[in-house]
């Protein structure tokens, strides 16, 4: 059975989890491979929307195991409260796995997250506040904290009272900020850790031993391509890989055991927080594609900056994941514009560049070039079969396939598991 990796190529927000819901039910595991609750995917079943940050979104099949792997940055309060939220929706959540080797999202992390975006002012990041940063930041720096050090309450107490002590002088000392008690920490997670224990396993043996025995896996991305800490618009990114290498550091699988990388695409482009974004559309026309493709943050409710499709970057995202294939989403947002742009190269200092600068300077003094396409003007959101499209949506989806390279293998109408196309088979 082969294992697929679903992997944002964008920003973020590239409607991943519907994907990755519509496949899980040909999958018998799904792993979330890295970032944290930064993350917000949707996923509508029928009339009911559920919103994720940390569980993957396989978890509404109570057959399929969900496992968030060891390069996922876990938030034990946070985890609790999603877990108590799945099971209010009725959603049976016995099947969830968690490393014993994520890290933990200490509530200093938070703290440290927000007042150092205070402290950059107008260079700011615009990151979650979720402590995302911070926490990778102690992984690095081999200072962090462990699911699996909850169950030794003795190492436990003493790493979290050095690590405050620490944090502490930090916060008061650099940031004038207020500091936090070792002792109410450690009560508050020592408690956490009671209800988190039942799902705590080994994960990348438990999906090791999956792949062996010809399960389906199915590994679901957290942000996107650009968001990468190595490969992304630096320093306007996450700090994870969220691009499909990732998955092997994050849930302990070899490389050879990936077999098919799909590349989720939105029909046009969106950015949450800061940083350059050549094909951003400002005024009316940005506005329209918020309004229609409903376009503000899962996470932070934040409106997200929203502009045309960038094949520059998709060209650059089809090479650094290896895509496989194409799952390309919210097409109907676009049903009723006259015409479509197309970002196909960019102008930089009177030069004409396709390969996509990942330097944030230069980036930010790109200007799209682009190529134009008449819209369809008819609603897709009840086409079922990719041949009823309208010809002029399926010559725009072509015109995307070839300008990335990379073949069409989904496409999406709509927020439900219904409203979408299999072109390719996946998981078989
Ligand atoms: P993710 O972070 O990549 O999982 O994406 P989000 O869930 O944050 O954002 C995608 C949004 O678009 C969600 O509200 C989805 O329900 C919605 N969505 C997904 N696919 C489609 C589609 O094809 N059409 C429309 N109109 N909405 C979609
Ligand atoms: P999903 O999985 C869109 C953005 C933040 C900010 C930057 C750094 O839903 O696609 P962080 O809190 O991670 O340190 O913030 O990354 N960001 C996202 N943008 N979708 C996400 O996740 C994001 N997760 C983080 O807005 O610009
Ligand atoms: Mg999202």
């Amino acid at each position: 059975m082969p294992t697929l990796v679903v992997v944002g190529t964008q920003w973020g927000d590239e409607g991943k989890g519907k994907i990755t819901d519509m496949l899980a039910e040909r999958a018998d595991i799904i792993a979330r491979y890295q970032g944290g609750n930064n993350a917000g995917h949707t996923v509508v079943v029928e009339d009911e929307t559920y919103k994720l940050h940390l569980i993957p979104s396989g978890i509404l099949y109570s057959d399929k195991k969900s496992v968030i792997g060891n390069g996922v940055v876990i938030d034990p309060k946070v985890l609790l409260k999603e877990i108590s939220y799945l099971e209010d929706e009725g959603i049976d959540v016995s099947n969830l796995c968690i490393s014993k080797k994520a890290h933990l999202i200490m509530p200093y992390h938070c703290k440290l997250d927000q007042v150092e975006e205070s402290r950059k002012g107008n260079d700011k990041i615009g990151t979650t506040g979720r402590g995302i940063g911070p926490v990778y930041m102690d992984k690095i720096a081999r200072c962090g904290v462990r699911v699996e050090d909850l169950f030794n309450p003795e190492y436990f107490k003493a790493k979290v009272g050095e690590v405050v002590e620490f944090k502490n002088k930090i916060l008061k000392e650099v940031y004038g900020a207020e500091t936090f008690s070792a002792e109410e920490i450690i009560a508050d997670y020592l408690e956490y850790a009671e209800k988190i224990k039942p799902f705590v396993v080994n994960t990348a043996q438990l999906v090791n031993q999956g792949i062996d025995n010809q399960d389906a896996v199915l590994f679901e991305g957290a942000q996107g391509t650009l968001l990468d800490i190595d490969h992304g618009t630096y320093p306007y990114v996450t700090s994870s890989n969220p691009i499909s290498g990732g998955v092997c550091s994050g849930v302990g699988v070899g490389p050879t055991k990936i077999d098919q990388i799909l590349g989720v695409v939105k029909a046009y482009t969106t950015r949450v927080g800061g940083g350059p974004f050549v094909t951003e559309l400002t005024g009316e026309k940005g506005k329209y594609l918020q309004d229609k493709g409903g376009e503000f943050g899962t996470t932070t409710g934040r409106p997200r900056r929203c502009g045309w499709l960038d094949t520059v970057i998709l060209n650059y995202s089809a090479r650094v994941n290896g895509l496989t294939e194409l799952a390309i989403t919210k097409i109907d947002v676009l049903d009723e514009l006259e015409e479509i742009k197309v970002c196909t190269a960019y102008e930089y200092e009177g030069e004409t560049i396709t390969e996509f600068p990942t330097d944030s300077d230069k980036l930010a003094k790109c200007e799209p070039v682009y190529e134009t396409f008449p819209g369809w003007q008819e609603d897709t959101t009840g086409v079922r079969e990719y041949d009823d499209l309208p010809t002029n949506a399926k010559k725009y989806l072509t015109a995307i396939s070839e300008l990335s390279g990379v073949d069409i293998g989904v496409v999406s109408v709509g927020p439900k598991r219904t409203q979408t196309m299999l072109v390719k088979d996946f998981l078989q």
